[in-house]
């Protein structure tokens, strides 16, 4: 997959069909070959876009995935072998096409065995129906237990994961980075800008109007005017500005260059409203941040372990075996 994959969640709902294959265009003019949909996405306008520009296009090269589990067929629920199946087909249908690249589940199904949901999926690629599969917004166990699963079941291995990842929120760092890179699962990123916040389109004191995404609805999803205007949201800001003026690059660029720095992300999905803003999130690629840029926005937007178990544990692992044991005579457990 390219480094750069297209998401297409604005298509139908923001970005209207014209701009949107505009966009598909100039993404794979720029070598992209990765583009993501999904089921809920314009209540299915995103796929029958995409699917439209497909039959006119016809590349080869280009891998499509797209996700089921929160649009689940009357009488189906979650990530069930009923809903996936026929979340699948309706979205072949959409896309009009045979078979997809990778299908992710998009989320957790607290009321689905995770054997139900391998065992259909797997059914579904020995069919030819999809490539590969991928999972959506788990936590680190979540992700443990699915892999665990799927390899001792002797069921489909997911080969990616697509979590919510950007320099205002790192909180997959904890547990669900380290689980990917300890299973060999590429990282595919979702909300590169934090919604938009990283390109330093939203202001501390004013709340935001007009054609942008929190302009529109400044209660919308994880990046919500009032979530995200927090004085850490701020310094993390001030120190994207200051690289990027350093770099004469937009912020957005940079915010994307970071997360191409970090370990097992392997694509990142970009998401635009307008062709000038793919394009401006396109040249991203050729942005290298210096170890002196790493390390400021790394610092200014770390974080920060819960002390127990982890600082606990990074306390133990710096210590010898002679530390853990204690010497003769201490007590210490
Ligand atoms: N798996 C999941 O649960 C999940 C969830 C969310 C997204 N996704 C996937 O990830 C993709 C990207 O997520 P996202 O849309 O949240 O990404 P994002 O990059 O954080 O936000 C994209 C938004 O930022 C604004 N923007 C983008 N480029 C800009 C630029 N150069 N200058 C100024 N504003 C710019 C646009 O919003 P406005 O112009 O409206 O302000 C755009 O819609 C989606 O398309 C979808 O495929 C997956």
């Amino acid at each position: 997959m390219s480094r750069l994959a297209l998401g297409t969640m604005t298509f139908g709902v923001e970005t209207p069909e014209a701009d949107a294959h505009a966009q598909l265009d100039a993404f794979v003019e720029a070598g992209g070959t990765l583009i993501d949909t999904a089921d809920v996405y314009g209540d299915g306008a995103s796929e029958r876009i995409l699917g439209r520009w497909l039959a006119d296009r016809r590349h080869d090269h280009v891998l499509v995935a797209t996700k089921g589990r929160f649009a689940p067929p009357p009488g189906s629920r979650g990530a069930s072998r009923r809903s996936l199946v026929r979340s699948l087909d309706a979205s072949l249908d959409r896309l009009g096409v045979d078979a997809v690249d990778v299908y992710f589940v998009h989320g957790w199904d607290e009321d689905t065995p995770v054997e139900e949901t391998l065992d259909a999926l797997s059914a579904e690629a020995r069919k030819g129906k999809l490539h590969s599969i991928g999972w959506s917004n788990v936590t680190g166990w979540q992700l443990a237990r699915i892999m665990t699963t799927a390899r001792l079941g002797g069921y489909v291995v997911p080969t990616v994961v697509q979590p919510q990842y950007n320099l205002l929120d790192r909180s997959i760092e904890v547990e669900v980075l380290p689980c990917a890179l300890e299973e060999g699962l590429a990282i595919t990123p979702w909300s590169p800008l934090g919604g938009g916040w990283l390109t330093g389109k939203y202001a501390r004191d004013e709340r935001p109007t007009g054609a942008t995404r929190l302009g529109e609805d400044p209660d919308r999803g994880v990046e919500a005017y009032d979530t995200r205007n927090t004085e850490a949201t701020w310094r993390v800001l001030e120190v994207v500005s200051a690289v990027a003026k350093r770099h004469d690059r937009t912020m957005a660029q940079v915010a994307v260059a970071w997360l191409l720095s970090r370990p097992g992300v392997a694509s990142v999905l970009l998401g635009a409203r307008t062709p000038v803003q793919l394009s401006d999130v396109l040249a991203s690629t050729s942005l290298s941040l210096t170890e002196a840029d790493l390390a400021a926005l790394g610092q200014a937007s770390a974080p920060g372990l819960p002390a127990y178990p982890y600082g606990m544990l990074e306390a133990f692992s710096a210590m010898t075996v002679w530390d853990h044991l204690g010497t003769a005579g201490d007590t210490a457990g």
